[in-house]
């Protein structure tokens, strides 16, 4: 097994390498992912050299990080290929957030159908950006062909694009498991339009044929063109951006407006920082879902240049529109906190002030279960700071009141990812795998919280957790593990 143990140089130079290549950021809290990320990497590329001759032919020998790092330089496709799969989050699954279909189905696609079936241009265009292993783009596929009883006489473009090579692959089999089904939405529809085969499921040949896929780097200016020269309806970049740097962010949102066509549509992830207020985006919310629409007729702005990726990871977002949203004074108990509005200030710390501000609003409301505005200045805080842990925190709790769950766990993620070292939303997220019946997910976050709480001092008060201290936090962890002893996926005794 090889080691590697990163040294602070090491650390900075694969950082700012990886970030400017791919836009993907591994801050200080996400230094371990990438240790081990490149130690699996090191680990395969020698694998590889030493017992496999085809692939022994496009890699190079290395001894060390030092030689991994040239060779990413270099410009090695198949390191890249390599280091890519060993550093991207690949997760997905058939209708992952199913409102989110329910709500493009009936408010998006309904009236664009009808719109088109009017003008006789039988055709539309869907676009998954960083699909993963293609679930996402064939989910669309199916969706349609539900909607379009003559679907066989339209132009239905749907494109997968990812970074990764073997996602890619994997997309393109179209093989999959029961663990990509655990959507109900996913479930009704599995037999329909899946062979199964022992323990696999492979997508009908005519669902599948509806989807291209093809490598697409973000960062790089991938914009799918069309021979007609015509723009997206539909952009599903869900749980992708999450994971970039913040002036990666910004570039990569202007790209996914400008590619759509005017009205057209852009999805992103509930725990997606929501496009910033520089792209003249429309925030659209249809019950419980939120899509951003291309106005028909939008100002004439200029692009902003591709940023310096070199330097973009330290930068925060210039707050520009945002500086213009408010502010409030101390909460009183009995009514909502009076609203003050800041007019002109454009600094990053009046950002940061607006965004307190807005969690405070989202936690007031929260406390009195008045769930529509919690979520509103919860999500606007987190559109302000999108490093706000508690902001993320209380939508997670928040989205659990709702009962969505799957938003719920999204937002734990980001909130996890910001703060590895943090407890109670590992506690959290495992009561609500429980609940869903996920017991080995509940079981791991369990015992998470049983290391990180054996890091500190008993009667160290849980950060969030309301006078909450490590000590009792610890032992409700290991009753509900000890209470799970035995049971199976189904929650039954196993
Ligand atoms: C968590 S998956 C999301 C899959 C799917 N969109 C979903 O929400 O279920 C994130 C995907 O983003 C891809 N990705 C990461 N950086 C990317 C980049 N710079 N360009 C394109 N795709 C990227 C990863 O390879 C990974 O497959």
């Amino acid at each position: 097994m090889v080691t590697v143990a990163l040294s602070d140089a090491d650390y900075e130079r694969f950082r700012t390498l990886i970030l400017t290549r791919t836009g993907l950021d591994f801050p200080p809290v996400r230094r371990g992912d990438l240790e081990s990320g490149l130690r699996r990497s090191l680990a395969q590329v020698q694998d590889a050299f030493r017992y496999h001759r085809e692939a022994a032919a496009s890699l190079p020998a290395l001894s060390g990080l030092d030689d991994l790092y040239q060779a990413l330089v270099a410009d090695l496709p198949a390191v890249w290929d390599i280091v890519v799969d060993a550093l991207t989050v690949c997760e997905t699954h058939f209708f992952r957030h199913a409102q989110q279909f329910e709500g493009l189905r009936d408010h998006v696609l309904q009236p664009l159908i009808a719109e088109r079936r009017r003008r006789g241009d039988l055709s539309l265009r869907l676009w998954s950006a960083g699909c993963a292993s293609g679930e996402e783009a064939y989910s669309l596929a199916i969706l349609l062909q539900e909607m379009l009883s003559d679907w066989a006489n339209w132009r239905l473009d749907i494109l997968g694009t990812d970074l990764n090579q073997h996602s890619l692959d994997r997309a393109q089999q179209a093989v999959y498991r029961d663990w990509s089904f655990r959507e109900a939405f996913a479930q009704q529809r599995r037999q329909q339009y899946f062979h199964q085969q022992d323990a696999q499921f492979i997508l009908r040949e005519n669902v599948r044929g509806m989807v291209r896929f093809r490598i697409c780097n973000l960062v790089e200016d991938c914009t799918p063109l069309f021979p007609d020269g015509r723009k997206l309806d539909v952009i599903f970049c869900r749980n992708v951006i999450l994971y970039f740097g913040t002036n990666v962010r910004r570039w990569v949102y202007q790209r996914l407006y400008e590619a759509l066509a005017p009205g057209g549509y852009l999805i992103v992830g509930h725990a997606d920082p929501p496009p910033p207020n520089f792209t003249p985006l429309e925030a659209r919310s249809f019950s419980s879902v939120t899509f951003f629409q291309r106005p028909l007729t939008a100002p004439r702005r200029t692009s902003p240049r591709r940023p310096d990726l070199e330097k973009a990871r330290g930068a925060s977002p210039a707050p520009e529109a945002e500086a213009a949203d408010p502010a409030v004074s101390p909460a009183s108990d009995s009514s909502e906190p009076a609203v003050v509005t800041m007019q002109g200030d454009t600094s990053a710390a009046a950002a940061a002030t607006a965004a307190e501000a807005q969690y405070r609003l989202g936690r007031w409301h929260a406390d009195r279960q008045h769930w529509d505005q919690a979520l509103r200045h919860c999500l606007a805080a987190t559109r302000l700071a999108p490093t706000h842990l508690l902001a993320h925190y209380t939508l997670a709790l928040i989205y659990q009141s709702l009962g969505q769950s799957e938003a719920a766990i999204e937002a734990l993620r980001s909130t996890i990812y910001l703060a590895r070292n943090w407890a109670l939303p590992h506690f959290t997220a495992a009561g609500i795998h429980r609940s869903l019946g996920q017991h080995d997910h509940a079981r791991r976050e369990l015992r998470n919280v049983i290391l990180l709480t054996n890091r500190m001092t008993p009667d160290a008060a849980i950060d969030g957790g309301d006078g909450l201290t490590a000590a009792r936090l610890h032992s409700a962890a290991e009753r509900q593990l000890q209470d799970m002893i035995g049971q199976d996926e189904s929650g039954r005794p196993g």
